[in-house]
């Protein structure tokens, strides 16, 4: 990483409407916490274009005001540019990451696509399930990992800072 440059990261799942918006607003709360958010600027994108410019989901939005993060993205899907315009490309399941990779423009931009999974400090799951079928445990389970996995990514991030 270059010293006192932004790192730009940007959240992928399905709809944008569960897991990435949820993703970004917990990152962006970490970041917020430790001033650091204007070094490590959040977005967060869908790989399926239907929601776009909705709120993220009711259920969603929810759970995660009731820990103190207030979801207000509005979905749109990845663009071309967003392989040019972030350094890091999170995919919430390898349904994400696969359709990610395929997307991808060039070999180098492919290398900037990771799994949230691999920020998971403490759980057994290995990917980030969605929760649009699933009941309100889905969503307090989705928001445990993404928690473990953002608090992980943003000390690895400010661990490789160099000032
Ligand atoms: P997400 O959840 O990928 O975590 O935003 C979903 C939301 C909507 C749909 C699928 C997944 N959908 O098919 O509408």
């Amino acid at each position: 990483m270059t010293s006192k440059g932004k790192y730009r990261i940007l959240f992928v799942c399905l709809g944008n409407i569960c897991r990435s918006p949820a993703a970004e607003g917990i990152f962006r709360a970490i970041t917020d916490a430790h001033g650091m958010t204007d070094r490590f600027p959040a977005d967060s994108a869908g790989t399926y274009s239907g929601h776009r410019g909705d709120l993220p989901d009711r259920r969603m939005r929810r759970a995660a005001s009731a820990r103190g993060y207030e979801l207000t993205h509005r979905a749109r899907p990845v663009s071309m540019s967003d392989f040019f315009d972030f350094d890091l490309i999170i995919a919430m399941d390898d349904s994400n990451f696969t359709d990610l990779m395929h997307l991808a423009p060039s070999v180098e931009t492919s290398r900037k696509i990771k799994r949230m999974a691999d920020y998971f400090t403490g759980h057994s799951f290995d990917y980030v399930p969605d929760p649009y079928y699933m009941g309100q445990d889905g969503f307090e389970l989705v928001l445990d990992l993404l928690e473990d996995a953002c608090k992980n990514l943003f000390e690895t991030l400010a661990g490789q800072v160099q000032d």
